[in-house]
């Protein structure tokens, strides 16, 4: 009796041992202890026995019952514990894997050319300069000797400002170069400045907004010559291009502001677009050493100073690096168009003064 209560038992344990999981487990419990189960079935069968065999056995299969749902217990903590275990393993959260990147804005690639003008010119020792964008019509016009019948004062090139009082018309200034005036009133010499800025003009269409980007500069001293100018201008122009060998034509013009005024124009190929080299030519920029008159006005004395002075577009300047076709584009605000041209904000300016690359 008692043997068959042993073989009864080690095989329920191994059985328990085995079971894979909860419901394997939970069958086997209804199996021997469920109210049809194995042990049940033996501890009803008591009736049928003998007072005195049935105490003894009684008791035996009462602690089998007893080792038997201890054991379930066991079992089904250990395979609890299994399922957690399973469950932290399959829902961890790897900390050490990096941030994904949040979405990056960009440098707009007028900024940009700003930034770069900052640092190629301020390598040669140039300041930057800036005043009002409202200026009046003396230090935008008459202090730079454009005389009143000159084409760049009519209405329909000039925004002027409804008079509000002030002695002079005011106007939206039409170009950096009032800041020419400012500069010298206001400083002696030795100067040497740049002026980036926003500029305004009664023009729109795929070439000209009615606001849009100059840059100035002006250097004066006691004996600076038109050499400097082209020497100056040729490292600006072939740092700023990423082209050492970049050539270029200086072509008399005219400014009423300067006296010999040039204009620079750079070697192209119109067929390719390519910058520096071709049998084209573009216009980039204006130049010239500054007019005795501007000094005059400026209280500078011609005999003793003298200096150049220099005005680009920075749209333009931007558009022929970059090959941007449509000046409409850059105040649009067209996020394709700000992610393609746009340069990142961690990237620092590294352009070389004219050195080969
Ligand atoms: N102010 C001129 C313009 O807006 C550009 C310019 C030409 C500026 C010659 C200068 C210069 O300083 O010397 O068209």
């Amino acid at each position: 009796m008692q043997s068959e209560l042993d073989t009864m038992e080690s095989a329920a344990l191994a059985e328990i041992a085995a079971s894979a999981d909860l419901r394997e487990l939970d069958t086997l419990r209804v199996t021997l202890l469920g109210k049809a189960g194995t042990v049940t079935v033996a501890l009803k069968s008591l009736g049928t026995l003998k007072p005195e065999v049935r105490r003894e056995r009684g008791a035996a299969i009462n602690a089998l019952r007893d080792r038997l749902t201890l054991a379930i217990a066991a079992r089904r903590n250990a395979l609890e514990t299994d399922i957690l275990k399973a469950r932290l393993a399959a829902e961890r959260i790897d900390v050490s894997l990096p941030a994904r990147p949040a979405p990056q804005g960009s440098i707009h690639p007028i900024s940009r050319t700003l930034e770069e003008l900052t640092a190629l010119f301020g390598a040669m020792g140039f300041v930057v300069h800036d005043g009002p964008d409202i200026e009046n019509d003396w230090y935008n016009f008459g202090a730079l000797n454009i005389p009143a019948h000159h084409p760049a004062r009519a209405m329909m090139d000039t925004f002027y400002l409804k008079s509000s009082g002030h002695a002079r018309p005011m106007v939206l200034r039409t170009h950096t170069s009032p800041l020419q005036i400012r500069t010298m009133l206001e400083e002696t010499p030795p100067i040497r400045i740049i002026v980036p800025g926003r500029t305004y003009r009664s023009d729109h269409d795929a070439t000209h907004s009615p606001m849009f980007h100059q840059c100035e500069g002006l250097v004066i001293d006691r004996a600076i010559t038109l050499g400097h100018l082209k020497g100056c201008l040729m490292d600006f122009l072939r740092a700023y291009f990423e082209r050492p060998n970049l050539r270029a034509r200086f072509r008399a013009s005219y400014f009423p502001f300067t006296e010999p005024s040039i204009e620079i124009d750079i070697a192209w190929n119109r067929r390719t677009g390519e910058i520096g080299e071709g049998s084209d030519w573009l216009e980039i920029l204006g130049a010239g050493m500054v007019h005795p008159n501007v000094l005059a006005n400026c209280g500078i004395d011609a005999r003793e100073f003298q200096g150049f002075a220099f005005g680009m577009g920075v749209e333009r300047i931007t558009m022929l690096k970059h090959g941007i076709p449509d000046l409409r584009a850059f105040y649009e605000g067209d996020i394709r168009w700000l992610t393609h041209y746009g340069s990142s904000a961690l990237t620092p300016v590294a352009l070389h003064e004219g050195s080969p690359r």
